[in-house]
């Protein structure tokens, strides 16, 4: 694994070092006036900011490339580690995209998040319809499981630092979410994936992840309650993810500091990993500064705790966004428009990083 301490030495030793190929070219004319870039600026508060990356704009589009690089310090695969994707046929892997990423991470000094191990989504087409028509048996299922997972961290051992072992386990009431997993093998399964997800790789960190888990509500406590009874009983959880998929429609949830004290104080690590903020389209003014200050308090939040490390943007471009795919009509999530223009939410964490490098002691 990269050592955190490298991956800072390679910010500071500024963008310049950077091997870009051609996207080096087109850096300079976009960072004018922001020599800081985020990576840089989260050293002091000993942050990790990071970004989901859209592997297919990776390769394609240089500017996306020079500000993945120059912005952030970690990465996390926007779709590409997902079991669809690492095993498309029952036994044949294909690591070749998320490997892209690894090496792109690497060669930048950037850490890697693991985004996900088990989920009810992006599943491949040979388990779902393998359970639907009952030639995939529990036995099976859970061989299966075990299987895909130690494979897949066994495969990226040394080369992640959090991986999202479980994602979205839980509905809004804090009752397991009933997916397959729940349906075939009981909720054991999630205690079972920590286990196995360690075996693997004893130095990655463990995480559960989700969504509406910000506040103290609660779906949030059916996790705090989880990994309060996991601990207890030696099972590997480290962490819990944050995804931070906000809509300024929606008020700020309240009592995210709170929710994070209550983690921090079981010993538990925090992350926001998947954050946007979107809103409905048009954007216009009083729109992005609100969606400027939801990015700023949950960055407020997480550099106000010890256990929260990292901080990462569910793609930084609305140029690649999820949101208007999914919520007709909204969009603009992002902290930067469709053609890298940095918007106020992007300036607020900025700004939020400055001010957080002002003041000592937070490690
Ligand atoms: O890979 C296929 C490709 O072969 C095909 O040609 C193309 C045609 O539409 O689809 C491609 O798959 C798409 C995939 O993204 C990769 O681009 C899927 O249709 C599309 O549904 C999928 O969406 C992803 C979504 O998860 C799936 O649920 C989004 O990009 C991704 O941002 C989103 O991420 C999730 C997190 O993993 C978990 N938390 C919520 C978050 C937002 O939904």
């Amino acid at each position: 694994m990269l050592s955190r301490r490298l991956a800072i030495a390679v910010a500071t030793g500024a963008v310049a070092a950077l091997s870009l190929g051609t996207a080096a070219q087109a850096a300079p004319a976009r960072h004018a006036g922001h020599e800081a870039t985020l990576r840089t600026l989260a050293e002091r508060p000993d942050l990790l900011i990071g970004t989901a990356v859209d592997t297919s704009a990776l390769a394609a589009d240089a500017p996306y490339r020079a500000d993945v690089a120059s912005e952030f310090s970690s990465v996390t695969a926007e779709n590409v580690m997902k079991w669809e994707v690492v095993e498309p046929a029952r036994g044949t892997y294909d690591w070749s995209q998320a490997d892209q990423l690894v090496s792109f991470a690497q060669k930048h000094g950037q850490e890697v998040r693991g985004h996900t191990l088990l989920w009810h989504n992006q599943l491949p087409a040979w388990l779902t319809s393998g359970v639907a028509d009952g030639s995939i048996d529990t036995g099976e299922l859970r061989a299966i499981l075990h299987r895909h997972i130690t494979d897949e961290v066994r495969h990226f051992k040394g080369e992640i630092y959090q991986w999202d072992v479980v994602n979205e386990v839980f509905d809004e009431d804090g009752s397991y979410r009933d997916s397959l997993w729940l349906q075939k093998l009981g909720p054991s399964y999630i205690a079972d994936a920590f286990k196995w997800a360690h075996a693997a790789d004893p130095k990655a960190k463990l995480f559960m992840n989700d969504y509406n888990v910000e506040g103290v509500n609660a779906k949030s406590t059916a996790y705090y309650d989880l990994a309060k009874k996991l601990r207890a009983q030696g099972v590997p959880v480290q962490g819990l993810g944050i995804q931070g998929h906000l809509d300024i429609q929606y008020g700020f949830p309240g009592d995210v500091g709170d929710n994070l004290a209550r983690f921090d104080a079981l010993g538990l690590q925090t992350a926001f990993t998947e954050i946007d903020v979107r809103m409905t389209l048009p954007a216009d003014a009083t729109k992005l500064a609100r969606q400027a200050q939801d990015y700023r308090r949950l960055l407020d939040a997480c550099v106000a705790v010890k256990g929260c490390k990292s901080f990462t943007v569910w793609g930084f471009s609305d140029k690649y966004s999820w949101v208007p795919g999914t919520f007709t009509g909204e969009g603009a999530a992002n902290i930067m428009d469709e053609n890298y223009v940095r918007k106020p939410a992007y300036t607020a964490l900025a700004d939020g990083l400055r001010a957080a490098a002002r003041r000592t002691g937070r490690h």
